[in-house]
């Protein structure tokens, strides 16, 4: 035998990958992959106010465990040549069932931000949700995207501005309000509270040192304009010109005496949909269904507000029976694969929301890992439905999963 022959025909040089961003991501498969890049090159402070939670995290990890916790009831025999994930949200096609969820503070993660998710949405035919405490402005989002937009809303205790941003969101043609709801007061997130982590970051004695190890990171904070809140520029209510934690932020600017009332205002200064995000109990969905919005969103805040709350993913199925078609229903939390997204649906909701995924696809590798991760998310999600025997989205049901036993109803 002769050794030469036998490793010529096995060993293939490929062309050599000179593009840093694609070598990094031809290393990377799941969204833990993108996490472990994010969390190597984001300053750690960074890092964990993307990645942390409130108090233990016992909810933070809940979230995830209930995805993982969940077993499919896989169909043989079924045909599945042809297999199609397109969805209907809120009325209208999508993609995929699954929406970008809003997240603070974008550009932390890259200098692009917002624009890079909003521009990644539209390229996979997704509604993307800018947050109230963005750091790109509506109109510049718009600006770069053609696609579904839906504006997430804090209430401010000035509801002027409320309405003013209200306003400039239906003059940018975004699609739909998503009032958050669970967010009365700040959660305390105790990895936070320890690096004394502010908006924007800053730089100083403590923070150097991770400044200095993450110097990518930080050669492109420092050459970008400064990270603001877009939306409030340059307003009284602080605009992020002065580093704050967000507690002090949120605790100050906005109001916990939010409640139902307030709901049917929103109703009457927006003529589109709203979605109701943060409900966590049967009673409150049926409750949102009646004041009218057009989905409810199943979330903990990504277990970052109340720890002990509920999974999103264990509310789906008692909340779709109770609500029936009255609305949509999206689910967030803990949504790493596409399985995740089809086992949501297969619970009942109408569709699924990420944020963290994203965002660790951001840090890691920009807006191109944001198409990385939401090409993986279409793939799995269609892989996942042939391997079940479910044709389209319609076939998912509940005869597809175990249910885990759910959580009470006190109505
Ligand atoms: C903002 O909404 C956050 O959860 O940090």
């Amino acid at each position: 035998m002769n050794p030469y022959r036998t490793l010529r025909s096995v060993v293939r040089v490929g062309p050599i990958e000179t593009d840093r961003v694609e070598r990094r991501l031809a290393r990377a498969a799941s969204v833990a992959d993108l996490r472990r890049i994010a969390k190597r090159r984001l300053p750690a402070g960074v890092f964990d106010y993307i990645d942390g939670g409130a108090d233990d995290e016992r909810t933070l990890a809940a979230n995830e465990a209930a995805f993982a916790a969940m077993t499919f009831r896989p169909r043989v025999l079924r045909g599945v040549e042809e297999v199609e994930a397109s969805s209907m949200i809120l009325g209208r096609p999508a993609s995929l069932p699954l929406v970008l969820a809003p997240t603070g503070f974008t550009r932390i993660a890259d200098p692009e931000g917002e624009l890079a998710v909003a521009r990644s949405a539209e390229r996979a035919g997704l509604p993307y949700t800018l947050s109230t405490l963005s750091t790109r402005s509506i109109e510049e989002v718009r600006s770069v995207s053609d696609g579904r937009l839906w504006f997430q809303v804090y209430a401010w205790r000035d509801r002027g501005l409320v309405r003013e941003m209200v306003d400039r969101a239906a003059a940018s043609r975004f699609e739909a309000l998503v009032l958050t709801v669970d967010t009365a007061v700040l959660g305390r997130r105790e990895r936070d509270v320890r690096r004394g982590f502010s908006l924007p970051p800053t730089i100083g004695p403590g923070t150097l040192l991770d400044g200095v190890l993450h110097p990518a990171w930080s050669l492109a904070f420092v050459r970008s304009e400064p990270i603001r809140f877009a939306n409030v520029a340059g307003r009284d209510v602080g605009d992020g010109a002065s580093p704050v934690t967000l507690s002090d932020y949120i605790n100050t600017q906005f109001d916990p005496g939010l409640s139902w009332p307030d709901v049917d205002w929103l109703r009457s200064i927006w003529d589109g949909p709203i979605v109701l995000k943060g409900v966590q109990t049967v009673e409150d969905a049926n409750l949102a269904a009646d004041a009218g919005v057009a989905a409810v969103a199943l979330s903990n805040h990504g277990g970052r507000q109340l720890d002990g709350a509920p999974t999103p993913l264990s509310l789906v199925a008692p909340v779709a029976d109770a609500i029936g078609d009255r609305c949509d229903i999206i689910c967030d939390g803990g949504i790493r694969r596409g399985s995740d997204i089809v086992k949501a649906v297969a619970a009942g909701a109408t569709a699924a929301m990420a944020g963290r995924a994203y965002l660790y696809a951001l840090g890691a590798a920009g807006e191109r890992g944001v198409d990385r991760l939401l090409e993986w998310f279409a793939s799995d999600i269609v892989r996942t439905m042939s391997l079940l025997g479910a044709r389209d989205i319609g076939a998912l049901g509940v005869d597809l999963i175990d249910l885990p036993s759910p959580p009470r109803d006190r109505s």
